[in-house]
């Protein structure tokens, strides 16, 4: 049932305004990976929901996004492709800058992490602008992988990310719980 599953991980996610500045109300997920009832129903359904994308490898974006897109990759059986924030991974990488809700960053990935003409579903835990999966999907292309899914488990809907990312043509798809 969606509307008790999505009831039941909404009561496991813990939001604290004015976290990490003021007018940013944090979506803390500590507190749904500690349960690990809702994080096995989480993921589970999420697996359920990237399945059908066919994904050779998947790529997720530090800190949060390896603790999605980790499983994932598990439970589908294919490798987990690692961005970071720089200076962070030790081989040659391509990097790629964006505009973060608390200024400007960037971030990095190794250039031998996939292989060109692979697909790629792009996971993490939350989206709110898409800034993030903006710049991890960048780093994806300039190795010629081809994106096919954006997975996440929570999306903030009125800070415009699925907008974003679908009218900049950077995933064809977003896929939610
Ligand atoms: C958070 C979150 C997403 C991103 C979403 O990560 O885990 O990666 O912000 O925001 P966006 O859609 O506006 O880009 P954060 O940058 O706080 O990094 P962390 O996971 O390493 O703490």
């Amino acid at each position: 049932d969606p509307k008790a599953l999505e009831e039941r991980l909404k009561k496991s996610i813990r939001t604290i305004p004015d976290y990490p500045q003021p007018g940013i109300l944090f979506y803390d997920i500590t507190t749904l990976f500690q349960d690990p009832e809702a994080y096995k129903l989480a993921i589970d359904h999420l697996v359920e929901r990237v399945r059908p994308f066919r994904p050779d490898v998947i790529v997720g974006p530090e800190a949060r996004g390896f603790v999605v897109g980790g499983p994932l990759a598990y439970a589908l059986g294919v490798g987990f492709a690692f961005v970071r924030k720089p200076g962070k991974l030790p081989r040659e990488v391509v990097t790629a800058e964006y505009e973060k809700e608390y200024g400007p960053d960037s971030l990095a990935i190794h250039r031998d992490a996939l292989l060109p003409g692979q697909r790629v579903v792009v996971a993490d835990d939350l989206l709110a602008t898409g800034g993030t999966m903006g710049a991890t999907v960048d780093l994806v292309r300039k190795l010629g992988g081809e994106v096919v899914a954006a997975a996440f488990l929570i999306e903030l809907a009125h800070l415009g990310g699925r907008k974003f990312l679908l009218e900049e043509k950077k995933v064809p798809e977003v896929v939610t719980l």
